[in-house]
């Protein structure tokens, strides 16, 4: 049956609500679309529709920004309205139990404000609880958290990236860095800017990337992409080619290669011993990039393993942290710390 305890991932990209018996019952852009100062005109891939396209009185906006809440009032809007949604489609939230997966490697005060953000919604929650993401994506992902072998897992999102070090059910060292997915993104645009003298927006830079970047073989594939000529002005199309994106897309993965090394070298020799020999696993909607593990493979000299559904990894984890009793005691309360730190 169906209770009143929900699980929620708070993607920079994407937010994901798993409920308790029933499953993910929201997964949809972290956007809102707000007219004047206060008016809520739409939310999650409906406000994501207007994103590049909405007139200057009209403010799109993602309120999460490289992990962290970036704008407090945005995000308890967007939450509210969610709350609101979802209300209507499975009743009143009233006496809701949540779980909410926070990145390790961000300050306790970042922490603290996710809980207050969900503390101070109009669900008014009975309890709250957090996770460690590493956790709840290690689980997701299929690792058996609870052995003593060490794991090396690497979350690709849209706007992070999470290199963590797990051990013995714990985190050993876990780094988040301010890279993802929009930053590859950022650096197509540049790219075909600078080759082609051509303008082009975030989501068709997106879409240069789910078609053309391929790490597992030389490709001369191309693809056609609209934007503004710089030079005069107005619309063009030109042809892209895969040889262009990959190698701006590398040059942002070079540093998130360069961060698994300096993590490895951090890491215990005994655990590192068990990371070598067991690989890393990359998690993340990035993680689907064509020929990844291919290039993480040879840039690190570790085995890499995918899994079919990385956007869902952490997600997924907290289902699991949910439905299963032995997972319980990994949500904990809000630490006493967090406040003293205030
Ligand atoms: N097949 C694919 N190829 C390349 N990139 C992809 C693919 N599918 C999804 N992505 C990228 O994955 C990102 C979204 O991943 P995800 O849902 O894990 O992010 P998030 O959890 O919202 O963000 P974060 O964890 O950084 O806060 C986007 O940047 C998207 O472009
Ligand atoms: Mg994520």
């Amino acid at each position: 049956m169906a209770t009143k305890i929900f699980g929620i991932d708070f993607g920079t990209n994407s937010l994901k609500i798993y409920r308790k018996g029933e499953g993910i019952i929201f997964n949809q852009k972290s956007v809102i679309a707000i007219k004047g100062r206060n008016n809520v005109i739409a939310i999650g891939d409906e406000a994501f529709e207007m994103y590049g396209k909405s007139p200057e009185y009209i403010q799109v906006d993602f309120p999460l920004k490289h992990g962290a809440i970036a704008s407090l009032s945005n995000m308890l809007s967007l939450l509210n309205c969610i709350f609101l949604d979802l209300s209507r489609q499975y009743g009143k939230f009233r006496g809701a139990e949540f779980i909410i997966a926070t990145p390790y490697d961000i300050t306790e005060v970042e922490k603290r404000a996710f809980y207050d953000l969900v503390d101070s919604s109009i669900v008014r929650p009975k309890r709250l609880r957090l996770v460690e993401k590493p956790i709840a994506d290690a689980i997701g992902a299929g690792i058996n958290i609870s052995n003593s072998q060490g794991a090396l897992l690497v979350n690709i999102g849209a706007d992070t990236t999470e290199i963590s070090i797990l051990s013995m059910g714990g985190i050993v060292l876990s780094k988040l860095l301010p890279i993802g997915g929009n930053q590859f993104d950022e650096a197509i645009a540049a790219a075909v800017r600078k080759k082609y003298n051509l303008m082009i927006g975030q989501k068709t830079a997106e879409s240069i990337k789910r078609n053309l970047v391929d790490f597992s073989q030389e490709s001369d594939l191309t693809c056609k992409a609209y934007g503004r000529d710089v030079v005069t002005g107005l619309p063009r199309e030109r042809e892209i080619t895969a040889a262009l994106v990959n190698q701006a897309v590398l040059e942002s993965l070079n540093s998130i290669v360069e961060d698994i090394r300096t993590i490895l070298e951090r890491t215990p020799p005994e655990i590192a011993a068990d990371v070598y020999a067991n690989g890393m696993t990359i998690t993340g909607g990035s993680s689907g990039i064509l020929g990844l593990d291919k290039l993480l493979q040879s840039t690190t000299g570790l085995q890499v393993s995918l899994c079919p559904d990385g956007a869902l990894t952490v997600i997924n984890g907290l289902s699991h942290i949910l439905e299963e009793p032995e997972y319980s005691a990994l949500a904990q309360p809000l630490k006493e710390s967090y406040y003293n730190d205030k």
